[in-house]
């Protein structure tokens, strides 16, 4: 290729990419409630913080990172070298043993009360369980979060206890905030948005303070609705059109799936106005009812997740 096809290509995909940054940085200003006319603003604090980040994995099933690395703008890599400084995370980093753990202790120290301590998986309690590298995770937590500006939860079974905390939860498994007796700001869903995690780190950067909490420690900003008082089938709820069966006529024209079991009147999140998949779909959208998954014990007490017609 000539050379200077080459550079214009590099100009285009610097230009693409400073594009898509802004749009989603845009996104993040109306995610927090701010007028667009900040997004300049959330743009020039995003690149020049770089908040360094501390991401804990603990008993969970990975599927909270697996949304972190399927944001789409900014991709996974402009996402954690340019908006943020991720110092640690085992399912990303390439170190392994010794060295990452090194990693983490460097970063930690070097930005104590600065850093943010990301954690996702509930805290098994019961001696003998959840052990990395032949420390406690309990032991581990301990020591990260008394030294973080502010430890945030990320998903349900960080800030609720979720899944590994569900009956018989046999690792006395419980959230980072009762494990530890601390508090902490909740991002709970089954998985998280990312959009609502930066959005987060946004808040702190720009306004220099952290966001206003309910008293579960969720932002207000993203789950201060239920998905029912934002659901596009809520015009059929009121007029009582409810689907009766997956792939019945109602089902395909968008009545309320209140009949097939939906949670969306008893869960707060912000699902519909963010989305998933670069803004593309949730699940109410994709016809599939809300199962409560960013409430506290949703498996416990939002199952059976269907309803048999
Ligand atoms: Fe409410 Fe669920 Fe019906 Fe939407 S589908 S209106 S969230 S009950
Ligand atoms: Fe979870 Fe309901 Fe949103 S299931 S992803 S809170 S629509």
């Amino acid at each position: 290729m000539p050379k200077n096809c080459l550079s214009e290509e590099r100009t285009l995909e610097r230009d693409v990419s400073r594009r898509d940054f802004m749009k989603y940085c845009g996104l993040l200003t109306a995610t927090l409630g701010l007028p667009l006319s900040m997004t300049e603003t959330v743009a020039a604090a995003m690149e020049s913080a770089r908040p360094p980040v501390v991401w804990l994995p603990f008993s969970e099933c990975t599927g909270c990172a697996e949304s972190l690395i399927r944001t789409t703008y900014p991709g996974i890599a402009q996402l954690v070298l340019d908006v943020i400084s991720l110092d640690y995370c085992e399912t990303l980093m390439a170190a392994a043993g010794r060295q990452a753990e090194e990693a983490l202790m460097e970063s930690v120290e070097k930005n104590k009360g600065k850093f943010f301590c990301l954690i996702d998986g509930a805290i098994p309690t019961k001696e003998g369980y959840g052990m990395i590298g032949g420390k406690p995770m309990l032991e581990i937590a301990r020591e990260v979060t008394s030294k973080a500006a502010a430890v945030i939860c990320v998903g349900t079974c960080s800030s609720f206890g979720g899944l590994p905390a569900a009956k018989p939860n046999p690792s006395e498994a419980k959230s980072v905030g009762k494990a530890l007796g601390i508090s902490t700001i909740n991002l709970p869903g089954c998985p998280p948005n990312t959009v609502n995690i930066v959005a987060l780190v946004a808040h702190a950067v720009v306004l220099g303070k952290l966001p206003e909490l309910d008293d579960l420690g969720r932002p207000l900003f993203a789950y201060g609705q239920t998905i029912h008082d934002t659901c596009p089938r809520r015009a059929n709820y009121e007029e009582g059109n409810f689907a009766q069966a997956f792939g019945d006529e109602g089902h395909l024209n968008g009545y309320c799936l209140y009949e097939l079991g939906c949670k969306g009147p008893e869960t707060h999140n912000n699902c519909s106005r963010v989305k998933f998949n670069q803004g593309t779909s949730w699940p109410i959208g994709a016809g599939h009812p809300c199962i409560g998954c960013s409430e506290p014990d949703f498996w416990d007490e939002m199952t059976p997740f269907y309803v048999a017609s």
